[in-house]
């Protein structure tokens, strides 16, 4: 069956941070779906026709859905957490939370209710570290594949450093991690991410173990952490005196490349940055968290400026929101702290074509071109007293998605569909 779906309709083609044709925008667009896929988008009266059955979301903006490239599946209960820097804040409060993820019951109550939360926050899409239990990865696959969702995820492997409950080996992690990869990479709209924690979590041996995963499953994503937080990259080479540096343990053991995702990537040495952009492993900026962490400030323009793709995330619960939304509020202020500008239009395409360039995943997610996946996000810039109060001085598009980027959240979301159905209740 085709569906009309109808608003202001919004998608890029080009990053606006390098060229000015870089989006596409339709006041009275029309998105045409069928099976879940995007048929055609264009202006309404081109796309409309008799019988055709038809949703109205005007005067709502209807951009691709948010893509969602580092968040903790197992933190869900752990954002808002007071007073630590990142090792105190792993021991004190995320690695009890991530025990008891073991428990397969509270696995799946937490997937939904993790799902849930996305879909409430506009993201249909997301690259999530679970637990080191396998159950945690089984629960959050099942429930994404039940409801259509693209979902990344891996368990983390950490066989050190951390409390016995979540402890793995380098084999169990090894086995476990092969298993959930045969199980569930390329079941329906699911994929797998190897997953090594950080350099602080892994021995050589586990690291080794994750690199020879990634040379078996060249199509898996890597996920990990690097040069987050100061005294994380102290005690990190202090556990690997042979490294150069913090990129060469990940490095050494075969775990850089285009699908790999280096969550924060603040404190970095020119020869990583040189490295990175070589091996053409992407860095993903966390704002939330790395304010809340007080971690540091995330150079956008120089890892630009050296060839390496960025995306950018929330990192629920060292993140403070699941809004891609306020996340690019607070990625405008941190790059504000470093003399650089985050535009709107940029902004927007970061959360949606950007993001999916950096997985390597834009033919499928992150535009509304022919063929992608018909998930969707609706957006009202007045959705609360105060945004349709500025918005009244909004002259111009890209003046209302920065009340959106500024002032939303997820009372902005109007509605979010997921292979072209619906998925926000009330
Ligand atoms: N480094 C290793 N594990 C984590 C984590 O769970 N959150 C953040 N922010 N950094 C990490
Ligand atoms: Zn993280």
């Amino acid at each position: 069956m085709q569906q009309l779906i109808r608003g202001r309709v919004l998608d890029f083609f080009a990053d606006p941070s390098e060229t000015d044709l870089s989006h596409r925008y339709h006041e009275d667009g029309a998105i045409l779906v069928q099976d879940g896929r995007i048929l055609a988008v264009g202006d309404h009266t081109d796309l409309a026709r008799d019988g055709l059955s038809q949703i109205d979301h005007r005067p709502h903006l209807i951009l691709p859905g948010f893509i969602d490239p580092h968040i903790h599946f197992p933190q869900l209960q752990v954002i808002a957490s007071w007073g630590a820097q990142l090792l105190d804040w792993l021991n004190t409060y995320t690695f009890p939370a991530e025990a008891e993820f073991g428990d397969p019951s509270h696995a799946a109550r937490m997937a939904d209710l993790f799902l849930g939360q996305l879909l409430a926050h506009g993201t249909t899409t997301a690259v999530a570290f679970c637990s080191s239990h396998r159950t945690s990865a089984e629960a959050l696959f099942a429930a994404a594949h039940a409801r259509d969702m693209a979902m990344i995820a891996g368990k983390v492997m950490m066989d050190r450093n951390a409390i016995p409950a979540i402890h793995d080996t380098a084999q169990s992690a090894y086995d476990d991690s092969k298993a959930l990869i045969e199980t569930w990479h390329g079941q329906g709209r699911q994929r797998y991410a190897i997953t090594p924690r950080f350099a602080i979590t892994s021995t050589p041996e586990q690291l080794a173990a994750a690199g020879a995963l990634a040379a078996e499953h060249p199509d898996c994503h890597v996920q990990t952490h690097l040069s987050e937080n100061r005294d994380e990259i102290a005690y990190t080479l202090s556990l690997h005196p042979q490294a150069r540096d913090y990129l060469d343990i990940y490095e050494t053991h075969g775990l850089l490349g285009r699908k790999t995702l280096l969550g924060h990537s603040i404190h970095l040495e020119t020869r990583e940055i040189a490295r990175m952009a070589e091996t053409g492993s992407r860095a993903v900026f966390c704002p939330t968290s790395n304010l809340f962490l007080g971690s540091g400030l995330f150079d956008e323009r120089r890892l630009r400026a050296a060839g390496i793709v960025s995306g950018i995330a929330t990192d629920i619960g060292g993140g403070t929101s699941w809004s891609m939304l306020q996340t690019l509020n607070e990625g405008y202020k941190v790059l504000q702290m470093r003399g650089q500008k985050l535009h709107p239009l940029a902004a927007f395409h970061w959360a949606t074509r950007g993001n999916a360039l950096a997985l390597g995943l834009e033919a499928e997610i992150g535009t509304l071109a022919p063929g992608s996946a018909a998930d969707l996000v609706v957006l009202d810039p007045r959705a609360t007293p105060a945004m349709a109060l500025r918005a009244e001085r909004a002259a111009t598009l890209a003046e209302e998605l920065f009340i959106l980027q500024i002032m939303g959240d997820d009372r902005a979301v109007v509605q979010t569909y997921v292979a072209g159905r619906p998925m926000k209740t009330a």
